[in-house]
């Protein structure tokens, strides 16, 4: 990228912090500096040093059957066209070195951060949430858009939904850092007037920001996606059944497995024993999918009498 370049965005952004310390909360822009803003930056290669390695997600122990009928993903996943929502194009996933891939999801990364694609949430927000986690894993969460928790931490399921997330990752035998979480929304939806809670994305908000975590999935290349809750679904497989319908039941996104499941708030909502089983045994399929082994203990959390 040119020194120009980034020098024209830096104070741009600059002028725009100052604007919002003192209170602006937009600025007249003419819809072509918009479009022209919205474009991805010239292209420079540059050349990132990383050494980042796949997640080990422990293999299965050797002898350890499954069962029958089981079917196992094979470590590289091909793609398929597979019920791509409207306006989503296929794109050939071409194997890149873990250089190329760090390179290009910092590109991303950058584009989506300075995105002002929807003037109202660049305008209401405090940080861009981008996503977090391992871009080697093998495991991606969805959610829906950032919460005031993550809106302010610049992180995704940061939240009291996100603390419960990451106990259902931990009870998985994993951490956080070993899978990538992202949403649907890289912005908080705005609630004008209001001094707190949250909205659920609108459709257009939606369909202007899905494509970025399209451009991350496919970077990724998870072996599993979970699904969180109706937004994250319809995101990505565009208008579908009702999360009561769908969750526990294997979909496809673009040749992945895709499992929906009910979203952490939900779970907040309605503490029942019964849902919380429901969500955990959508999770025991994620780790059977994975080859993850799964303890006996394991296979009876939420279990009556445990
Ligand atoms: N809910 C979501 O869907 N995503 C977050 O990041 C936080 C709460």
């Amino acid at each position: 990228m040119s020194v120009s370049y980034n020098e024209l965005l830096d104070a741009t952004i600059q002028h725009l912090e100052t604007l919002k310390s003192r209170g602006a909360r937009s600025v007249a822009v003419s819809a072509e500096t918009l479009r022209t803003l919205s474009q991805p930056p010239p292209k420079v290669a540059r050349p990132i040093d990383v050494s980042s390695t796949r997640t080990a997600i422990p293999p299965l122990p050797a002898g350890e059957g499954r069962g029958e009928g089981e079917s196992r993903v094979p470590t590289g996943s091909k793609i398929q066209p597979a019920n791509l929502p409207l306006g989503i194009q296929t794109e050939t996933r071409t194997p890149k070195s873990a250089t190329e891939k760090a390179a290009a999801f910092a590109a991303l990364r950058e584009r989506v951060m300075v995105c002002v694609k929807c003037a109202n949430l660049a305008s209401s927000r405090k940080n861009v949430v981008f996503g977090v986690g391992n871009i080697d894993a093998q495991l991606m969460f969805v959610g829906e858009a950032p919460g005031a928790d993550e809106d302010a931490q610049g992180e995704p399921f940061v939240g009291r939904a996100g603390e419960l997330l990451t106990k259902i990752i931990q009870a998985m035998g994993l951490q956080r850092s070993d899978v990538y979480i992202a949403n649907i929304l890289k912005c908080r939806p705005d609630t004008p007037g209001q001094s707190s809670g949250n909205r659920k994305p609108t459709p257009e908000e939606m369909a202007v920001c899905v494509p970025y975590l399209h451009e991350q999935i496919d970077l990724i290349q998870p072996r599993v996606l979970v699904a969180l809750g109706a937004t994250a679904i319809e995101g990505l497989l565009g208008k579908t059944l009702g999360i009561m319908k769908l969750r526990g039941n294997w979909k496809t996104y673009r040749g992945t497995p895709l499992m929906p499941t009910f979203h952490p708030a939900y779970l907040l909502r309605n503490q029942a024993m019964t849902e919380k089983r429901k969500v955990w045994e959508d999770m025991l399929s994620v780790m059977e999918k994975l080859e993850m082994p799964v303890s006996e203990k394991q296979k009876n959390y939420f279990t009556r009498g445990s």
